[in-house]
């Protein structure tokens, strides 16, 4: 059953337990010691279990690029990690190709690269050194063959600054540095949790480059967690959505955005609005307010809607009425960003599930 995915998950659930105080007397803490404070936490705090992840079936084709979407919390992290094995389940099972996280943890190991977040990673390296130097001693030290660090300095753009030493880096080139000494390894599985976070634009789009060449020309399966959007329409074979540790929509970019219907997505930037924006947003299938800039009124929402060509002078007309200054207006066909505004923000859960 499992040979055609590196990544199956039954029924995996992980609770954290919590105690939520809620009277907080600082100055009961200070004289009471220990003793005090024991009374003090059975009074006040309550006990609350967090569902990180609930009844969670996710599979993963082999070879396939597969990303993990949902906003901060929803449990990408807590997956990754037991995936990785450093975190067990409450119940259910995972494996990964075929072996089990809990019982087969070293086989795990052996078939995964697990890369966490970049401001996870903390500084390994000897800060006198230089970038290569440091990538040439680690390489040695976990016994890669001695072009990955080449290598790793090309997908990482650090070739020119591999003779600087590491104490001399930007916060931006440390990031680089993290993320040069995760793509060393070489592994059928990639776990990537957010392996992009502070890097600039141009860096993510060499190191999903080389994700990707990865991914066809090696079949190694790359399952990989983000909350940016952007990333993933481009590069995604399948791509599944968390909200509150539950799945809530899995499926190919086209066939998810599907979900949200015949829409237009009509996103509008306004400034001088000293209004509730909300009553605009009424009715659409989809919406969102960002706010830029409250001090001048200057906002940006988001709307789906069946027919913009209809709607959009109706809508323009009553926002300037009420004073408002377009600066900008933008009509597009829906995309993956709404899709997660329509179910996350709507609390709703596809029908589509496949696999
Ligand atoms: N060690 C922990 N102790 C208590 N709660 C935790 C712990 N780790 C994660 N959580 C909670 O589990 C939920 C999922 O977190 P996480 O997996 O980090 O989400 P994500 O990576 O999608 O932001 C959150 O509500 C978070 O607060
Ligand atoms: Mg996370």
């Amino acid at each position: 059953m499992g040979n055609q995915y590196a990544i199956a998950t039954y029924d995996l659930t992980r609770e954290f337990k919590t105690s939520i105080i809620t009277n907080y007397y600082s100055s009961g803490i200070e004289h009471g010691g220990v003793f005090f404070y024991e009374l003090w936490k059975k009074a006040t705090a309550k006990k609350r279990i967090i569902h990180a992840l609930y009844k969670l079936n996710v599979r993963v084709r082999k070879g396939s690029f597969t990303y993990l979407l949902g906003p901060n919390g929803s449990g990408k992290t807590t997956l990754l990690r037991i995936l990785a094995t450093f975190l067990l389940p409450t119940s259910g099972r995972a494996e990964v190709m075929g072996y089990d996280v809990v019982n087969e943890r070293k086989r795990v190991l052996e078939v995964i690269n697990y890369i966490p977040s970049l401001l996870a990673g903390s500084i390994w390296a000897n800060l006198r050194l230089t970038v290569r130097r440091n990538l040439e001693i680690m390489a040695k030290l976990m016994g890669y063959e001695r072009e990955r660090v080449e290598e790793a300095l090309k997908i990482t753009g650090l070739k020119d600054i591999e003779n600087n030493p590491v104490g001399a880096l930007s916060t931006g080139q440390q990031a680089r540095l993290v993320l040069a000494l995760g793509v060393m390894r070489e592994a059928p599985v990639f776990l990537l949790d957010e392996p992009t976070m502070g890097l600039s634009p141009e860096v993510v789009r060499t190191v999903q480059d080389y994700l990707i060449r990865l991914c066809r020309e090696k079949k190694v399966t790359m399952f990989y967690s983000t909350h940016h959007l952007h990333e993933v329409e481009r590069t995604a074979d399948h791509v599944i959505l968390l909200n509150r540790g539950r799945k809530i929509a899995e499926g190919s970019p086209r066939e998810l955005t599907k979900i949200v219907g015949e829409v237009d997505t009509i996103k509008i930037r306004l400034n001088n609005v000293y209004f509730d924006l909300r009553e605009f947003c009424s009715g659409a299938r989809y919406s969102e307010i960002n706010t830029l800039d409250r001090e001048v009124g200057r906002y940006e929402i988001r709307l789906g809607v069946p027919d913009a060509d209809s709607m959009l002078p109706h809508l323009v007309t009553r926002l300037v009425s009420r004073g408002a200054r377009i600066e900008r207006i933008e009509v597009s066909r829906p995309t993956l960003e709404d899709v997660f505004i329509y179910l996350v923000q709507g609390e709703r859960v596809a029908k589509v599930q496949r696999n």
